[in-house]
């Protein structure tokens, strides 16, 4: 039996029936044709899949979409704005925090809600913080620093408006 699931993405409203087994991650992927949040383990290990739920860095393979039912949620492809970058996914770009990138949008995910909700961030934090998000390339070194100039960035004030603006439109 098929369930309706009435969402928010990317500040677009979604309607679809899904089937009970459904996960998020794939309603993302093969329902709404958003490729860019990936699928590395569908074990809760590796947090390739991570998305924002109302504000909250969830492993989207977890979660069925039945229980999306009503929220607001932001993926990778929502975080860039009127083309500019988010600055987490500039970060990135600037401290060449990615290699094959398979672990990339995931991790950006659970940045930005690291950077939005901590103050006082330093390199201990971030390693622990990030430890749901696994990368096989890149030894972390620059996803470290990527993070730490982002939350320069939030910390400044000059973030915030963007990321906010991102979060009221999902
Ligand atoms: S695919 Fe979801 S945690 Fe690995
Ligand atoms: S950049 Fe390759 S897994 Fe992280």
């Amino acid at each position: 039996m098929a369930n309706k699931v009435s969402l928010t993405v990317n500040g677009r409203s979604v309607q679809r029936e899904v089937e009970p087994r459904t996960l998020l991650a794939t309603f993302l992927r093969e329902h709404l044709g958003m490729t860019g949040t990936h699928i590395g383990c569908d074990t809760s290990q590796c947090g390739c899949c991570t998305v924002l739920v109302d504000g909250d860095a969830v492993k989207s393979c977890t979660m069925f979409a039945f229980q999306a039912n009503g929220t607001s949620i932001t993926t990778i492809e929502g975080l860039a704005s009127d083309g500019r970058m988010h600055p987490v996914q500039a970060a990135f770009q600037e401290h060449h925090g990615l290699q094959c990138g398979f672990c990339t949008s995931g991790m950006v995910m659970s940045i930005v809600e690291l950077v939005e909700k901590y103050d006082g961030l330093d390199e201990a934090s971030v390693r622990e913080l990030l430890d749901g998000n696994i990368c096989r390339c890149t030894g972390y070194h620059n996803i470290v620093k990527a993070t730490l100039a982002a939350a320069d960035v939030y910390r400044s004030g000059s973030a915030a408006a963007t990321h906010t603006d991102t979060l009221l439109r999902s």
